[in-house]
């Protein structure tokens, strides 16, 4: 009898789940089908200038104000960049709500890229916690603040694969891999647009460069890219087919070439993939000029020519040039193009602005100063800058500085230059917000216990006249901490660097400090991976922790002293010098590949000795730290994974089990990474590619045995033909917690049909 009763109790709670998805699915499409008819009905009203005009997004600071306003009041601007403040952003919207014929509302777009007033790590420090559920969080608040000011629309998340560290924008990267860039991209869709993006605390997310940007050849912002396309499908584009997944509202196409066509005028890219492929129903906004700049890239003759390219690739806006507003209307009355090019466009963009609700609710009101930096806001940023700190060296455990050490000497540019640890895109962000490394140091252990020197004004300075000051600060001290790194300046858009080194003369500072003889700790607080091998020895330990935000010196400060441990895990590959990039986890193996013990010519004999493999003569082939690599203050036992089968057809699952051990004497976060080899396929595959991580935490002693479980889908790639699918063979598989062969544990299995 118990068992009938629960039966019919399963039943009818699976009846209700049936019943309410289908529900809030006939919700959706009911919504949908009201949005359909109103724009249907708008769209007739419109004439030709006002469909334009809803193509043009206009940048307030380059245009005379009342001017801006007679062009809104004729219904000439779609949208504004960088609108001033909240008050400004509301009187171009009763402008164009109140005094255009038909009162279509502007929709307001910013750079919200790693926060807004409350500044979060960088992106690419927000990757290195292997977090994706604070990360949301922390575009949640992103985006409650930025639309508490009248923003409606984030251009974020950046979504670029990012594998060389010269390119400035790897800073807004996710880093190098394919399947945690699409766990970062899912978040932060999440975070910014929430359940409804008609909820005023919504903004309306933007998966951008769409696509290949960050394989700028030399690592020089906006250079040409080259992307086969079975790396285009299986490297670059996950990302964002990720982000139109979790509905993303919006798509910003790249400046780059690519592979001879523009990725603003990629119709196989914004039309074939985005649309046919992936079905997405957003809108596609051009990145800053970029349409204009096919001129530039010899694509097109003039802006009538870019317009027209543009247009017919699929690009719905244009951001801050003015070859849709000053041609369209001509190519379409000289029958060039159709008008119902234009028409899907303005269909696109009023799609989003009725589902953003910005015809029923046009109006932010200013709000009131205590919504920005509250301090939960406050709390999670300190929380992400220390999830995102890597640990990259603590010899004989002198991290977390015990209470033997009384006094510390804090010396670098970087220990109170708030500005720089905001990082770079912060057009919100105020320095006068942010707490740096040297109070917040101060305010946990008490101003007599530091003493702080600079020892250089800047990163980039190379005047050592403060050294002095800074070997007697050291001196007086039991432990010296630096804080070296670059300034906020040489990262971020159109700051690519040629030469990775420490800025400055910051190498000497710490070679002048280290002669002191007392424990050296460097803090390195950068927006990409530096190449620090000069300097590397002489520091007992090292925190790799970017340009951290708001929070970042209160999240350093417990990460020294032991209220935090360190769990962050490279995003990105580091390279050893310059020569060695492009450097990253997931390469091929080549025919004939390089060999760990080959290392240089030994002197004096011929060249003959040296074997003929993929290896430098004069470097180690390996990275300098490799993805997925950051230590903890407490040590990881894992047990040799096990799998629930050695043969899985397709059709299986596979389960896959790692017991791991906190074996150390503090509490710990660990993140446990599965990687997988596809050894045979109908084209090369990567040595190692990451499907799955978890983040677990451990008491002293403690341990847990963790699952992961694998379907054909996980094997799955574009492989000849651009054909996807997951093919029969052998493959490895590994569990562990870096990239590194010495930190995993594998097994062998087959894939059958
Ligand atoms: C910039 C960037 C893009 C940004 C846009 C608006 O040039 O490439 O990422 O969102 O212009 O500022």
């Amino acid at each position: 009898m118990k068992n009938r009763i629960f039966l019919y109790l399963a039943f009818g709670a699976l009846l209700v789940v049936f019943i309410s998805c289908t529900t809030k699915k006939n919700e959706i499409s009911a919504s949908e089908k009201i949005i359909s008819e109103k724009i249907d009905s708008l769209l007739q009203l419109m004439n030709l200038e006002e469909k334009i005009g809803q193509l043009a997004q206009v940048n307030p600071e380059y245009n005379n104000t009342e001017i801006l306003l007679e062009m809104i009041r004729k219904g000439k601007i779609g949208s504004v960049i960088n609108a001033g403040d909240a008050d400004f952003r509301k009187r171009l919207q009763q402008v164009a709500v109140k005094e255009s014929r038909l009162g279509i509302p502007l929709i307001f777009g910013r750079d919200v890229i790693h926060g807004y007033r409350t500044v979060f790590p960088i992106p690419l420090a927000q990757s290195c916690s292997w977090n994706p559920e604070l990360v949301k969080k922390a575009a949640q608040i992103a985006a409650f603040e930025a639309s508490s000011d009248g923003i409606h629309w984030t251009f974020s998340p950046m979504l670029d694969i990012a594998r060389d560290p010269r390119w400035g924008r790897i800073a807004e990267s996710n880093g190098e891999d394919p399947y945690l860039g699409s766990q970062m991209a899912i978040a932060m869709v999440n975070g910014y647009q929430g359940d409804k993006l008609n909820n005023p605390h919504a903004l309306a997310a933007c998966a951008k460069h769409y696509v290949g940007y960050g394989a700028a050849e030399g690592g020089r912002d906006y250079n040409t890219t080259l992307i086969p396309e079975p790396e285009l499908r299986n490297i670059y584009l996950p990302p964002f087919k990720a982000a139109v997944e979790a509905k993303v509202a919006t798509v910003m196409s790249a400046f780059n070439d690519l592979n001879g066509i523009p990725a603003t005028a990629n119709e196989f890219t914004l039309r074939q993939i985005l649309r046919t492929e992936w079905a997405f129903d957003g809108f596609v906004v051009s990145d800053w000029t970029s349409i204009s700049e096919l001129i530039n890239h010899g694509y097109a003759a003039d802006e009538r020519d870019a317009a027209l390219k543009a247009i017919q690739a699929g690009i719905d806006m244009e951001m801050v040039s003015t070859c849709y507003q000053d041609h369209l209307k001509e190519l379409i009355q000289n029958g060039v193009i159709n008008e119902n090019l234009v028409n899907e466009a303005v269909r696109n963009i009023l799609r989003i602005k009725f589902r953003k609700g910005l015809f029923d609710n046009p109006y932010t009101e200013k709000p009131d100063s205590n919504v920005f930096l509250m301090p939960a806001h406050l709390e999670t940023a300190k929380e992400l800058a220390i999830q995102s700190t890597v640990l990259l060296k603590n010899d004989n455990n002198i991290l977390p500085l015990s209470e033997n050490i009384n006094k510390v000497a804090l010396i670098g540019p970087l220990a109170d230059a708030p500005l720089d640890q905001l990082g770079m895109w912060t057009p919100d962000g105020r320095p006068e917000e942010a707490v740096t490394p040297l109070t917040a140091i101060r305010q946990l252990i008490g101003n007599q216990r530091v003493i702080y020197a600079a020892g250089l004004e800047k990163s980039r300075s190379t005047d050592k006249s403060r050294f002095n000051n800074a070997i007697m600060a050291a001196r007086q001290a039991d432990a010296c901490i630096m804080f070296i790194g670059e300034e906020q300046i040489l990262s971020g858009e159109a700051h690519s660097r040629a030469f990775l080194n420490l800025p400055g003369a910051q190498e000497e500072l710490v070679s002048a400090i280290a002669q002191t003889g007392k424990p050296l700790i460097i803090i390195i607080m950068a927006g990409r991976p530096l190449i620090f091998d000069k300097i590397e020895n002489k520091a007992k330990a090292i925190l790799y922790a970017w340009h951290g935000g708001t929070m970042a010196g209160p999240a350093i400060a417990d990460l020294l002293f032991g209220k935090a441990i360190p769990s962050g895990k490279l995003s990105v590959s580091f390279p050893r010098t310059e020569g060695q990039i492009p450097v990253y986890y997931n390469h091929r193996n080549t025919g004939r590949p390089p060999s760990k013990e080959n290392l240089g010519i030994p002197t004096g004999t011929p060249l003959d000795p040296v074997n003929y493999s993929s290896n430098y003569l004069d470097l180690d082939f390996t990275p300098a730290y490799p993805f997925g690599y950051g230590l903890s203050y407490t040590s990881f036992e894992y047990s040799p994974i096990s799998l629930s089968k050695d043969t899985m057809s397709k059709n299986d699952t596979l389960i896959v089990k790692v017991t791991i051990r906190n074996t150390g004497k503090y509490a710990g976060t660990e993140v446990v990474q599965l990687y997988i080899r596809d050894l045979v396929g109908s084209i090369t595959r990567p040595v190692k590619e990451l499907k799955a991580f978890r983040r677990i935490a451990l008491e002293p002693g403690q341990s847990k045995e963790i699952v992961f479980t694998l379907t054909q889908s996980d094997f799955a790639f574009y492989g000849k033909n651009m054909t996807y699918s997951a093919e029969p063979g052998q493959f490895m598989i590994w569990s562990g917690n870096s990239s590194d062969d010495k930190d995993l544990s594998g097994a062998i299995f087959y894939l059958t049909e």
